[in-house]
């Protein structure tokens, strides 16, 4: 079965997390699905927004721990590398709809979308020091100026996850619904997007990004050398079997 769906009609292009059995957590295949996608959409001009989403009880439980403990030469070409420069950078308004777990990169990703409707069941949450590794997609930087440091810090050093609420108040959020709802409200924003010039939208999301625009790719390019260097640990490795084999970690000597 296909694990991500893209569906590319009048003007919107819907880019599906589906792979439920998994709690739609991310493959190096469906990054690569992601990001060829995402480069479709930046040069179609037919479309002129992206939709994100998942499954009415889950979003994703972000990168798939079993791909973190296979051997892999982190490089700039990978998948997940180029679907984050890619979303971090794409021109064309991003919505996103959210409902149940957001984890690790399910929360971070959404730092680079528009435009986010979450269902009431959403949760996000970015575990990454729980994980013996460090924020990522530029997390570290955008994630405090949106919350403030003491949040940030529940959520980034503590792994704590905040629920739909607090993402409404936080602004990482624009308007709670049903989560039955949620994939069909976010269409309609992205429909009403793909009705205005595509020129104004893109100048405009450039004008309002150009500020943070070089100081997210360098800070997510730091991220990305720390995060490698340490899925090499122990304190990653001892996480990632620990999940695998359905135990609590164990980093007394981490
Ligand atoms: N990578 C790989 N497999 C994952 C996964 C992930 N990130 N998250 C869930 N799965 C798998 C589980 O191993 C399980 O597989 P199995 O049926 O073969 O045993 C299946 O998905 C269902 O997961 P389960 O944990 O039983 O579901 P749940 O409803 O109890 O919990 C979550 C859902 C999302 C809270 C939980 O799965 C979770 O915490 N996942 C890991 C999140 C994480 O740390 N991600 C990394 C971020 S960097």
């Amino acid at each position: 079965m296909n694990e991500i769906l893209i569906d590319s009609n009048a003007g919107v292009m819907t880019i599906t997390l589906n792979r439920v059995e998994k709690k739609n957590s991310i493959s190096v295949s469906m990054y690569a699905a992601m990001a060829d996608a995402l480069v479709q959409a930046e040069t179609d001009v037919a479309l002129r927004a992206v939709v994100f989403q998942g499954h009415e009880t889950i979003f994703s439980a972000g990168n798939d721990i079993a791909d973190f403990l296979k051997p892999a030469t982190p490089s700039q070409e990978s998948p997940v590398w180029r679907f984050l420069r890619t979303i971090s950078t794409f021109p064309k308004p991003v919505v996103a709809a959210v409902c149940g777990p957001a984890v690790g990169i399910g929360t971070t990703m959404l730092l680079h979308c528009d435009l986010v409707y979450a269902g009431d069941n959403a949760a996000f949450s970015m575990p990454f020091v729980n994980l013996g590794v460090c924020p990522e997609a530029g997390s570290s930087l955008l994630v405090p100026q949106m919350m403030g440091h003491q949040r940030a810090a529940q959520a980034l050093l503590l792994g704590e996850p905040f629920m739909a609420e607090a993402a409404l108040e936080m602004g990482l959020v624009n308007r709670i619904v049903p989560p039955q709802e949620a994939n069909a409200v976010a269409r309609l924003q992205a429909l009403k997007l793909a009705s205005k010039p595509i020129s104004s939208l893109v100048e405009t999301k450039r004008l309002m990004k150009k500020a943070q625009a070089a100081s997210v790719a360098e800070r997510m390019l730091e991220e990305g050398a720390i995060f490698a260097r340490m899925l090499g640990e122990s304190a990653s490795r001892e996480a990632f079997t620990a999940f695998m084999e359905k135990r609590k970690p164990d980093f007394s000597k981490s």
